[in-house]
């Protein structure tokens, strides 16, 4: 399948037509946002070991009986996706304390969560993706009460899946978000998942092994990703 048109442009992928009205085309690029875009570097390597990472994750999701709109790996930084009509509100799992929570409501960072949180953010960079709640996203119409309720039904069944997934791979898995559309009616799991939007930490030495290294200038950042696959099994080129 052969890229057409740039669709879209985001932070870290950018999207092209294909030939199929009804597949997409991802690409990783290596640059590396944070802050809600207000600061981005180019890191070397990344594109490729983010798709590759989000490749093997969705396969694995995909297994579990998780509708993703994940297709196939067409090369080191592409991949073949469904194309799906994207509900702009962020999905945040939190097994234990991180970032935004521990701001603002001054959790201790680290606190294990039980049972772990469910939180909704809306995708808006310009507003810097506020904290919203279920009834924002029906009134407002980002999505039904029945597609917000399968979203989170989902997000909670790829916890159960990836926590232990990373736990037998020595990695705690803190927080992460999902984003999810919909094909022809179904919702489904969008986007991408990788260490650039979750938090993981050693189980032994509670190591940063995510984009938290870029946001707080910790360095090392590819290495730890690719430490990360390596201990999941990612095949990396
Ligand atoms: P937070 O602590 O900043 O709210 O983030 C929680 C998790 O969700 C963390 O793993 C980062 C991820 N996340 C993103 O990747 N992009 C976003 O826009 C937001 C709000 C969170
Ligand atoms: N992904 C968002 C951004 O690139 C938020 C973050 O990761 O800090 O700005």
């Amino acid at each position: 399948m052969e890229k057409r048109t740039e669709l879209y442009r985001g932070k870290a992928k950018s999207v092209y037509t294909t030939d199929d009205p009804d597949r997409l085309i991802l690409l990783f690029r290596n640059d590396t946002s944070a802050f809600d875009g207000k600061k981005i570097e180019q890191l070397e390597r990344k594109g490729m070991v983010n798709n590759r990472f989000n490749a093997f994750i969705m396969q694995k999701l995909q297994d579990s009986g998780i509708p993703t709109q994940f297709d196939k790996l067409l090369s080191d930084t592409e991949c073949l996706v469904k194309k799906l009509d994207m509900v702009p509100v962020e999905c945040v799992v939190r097994n234990y304390a991180a970032g935004s929570l521990v701001k603002r409501l001054g959790i201790e960072e680290g606190k294990e969560l039980l049972p772990p949180t469910f939180e909704l953010f809306l995708k808006d960079d310009a507003k810097g993706d506020p904290f919203i709640n279920e009834s924002h996203v029906v009134t407002f119409g980002w999505a039904t009460a029945e597609q917000l309720q399968r979203m989170r039904e989902l997000t909670l069944q790829v916890n159960d899946v990836l926590k232990q997934l990373f736990d037998d791979a020595g990695l705690l898995l803190v927080d992460f978000k999902l984003e999810f559309g919909l094909f022809k009616g179904d919702v489904v799991l969008g986007d991408e998942f990788s260490p650039d939007g979750c938090r993981l930490w050693d189980k032994e030495t509670r190591k940063k092994m995510d984009k938290d290294r870029f946001r707080q200038g910790l360095g090392g950042v590819i290495e730890a990703y690719e430490e990360v696959a390596q201990r999941l099994g990612v095949p990396l080129s």
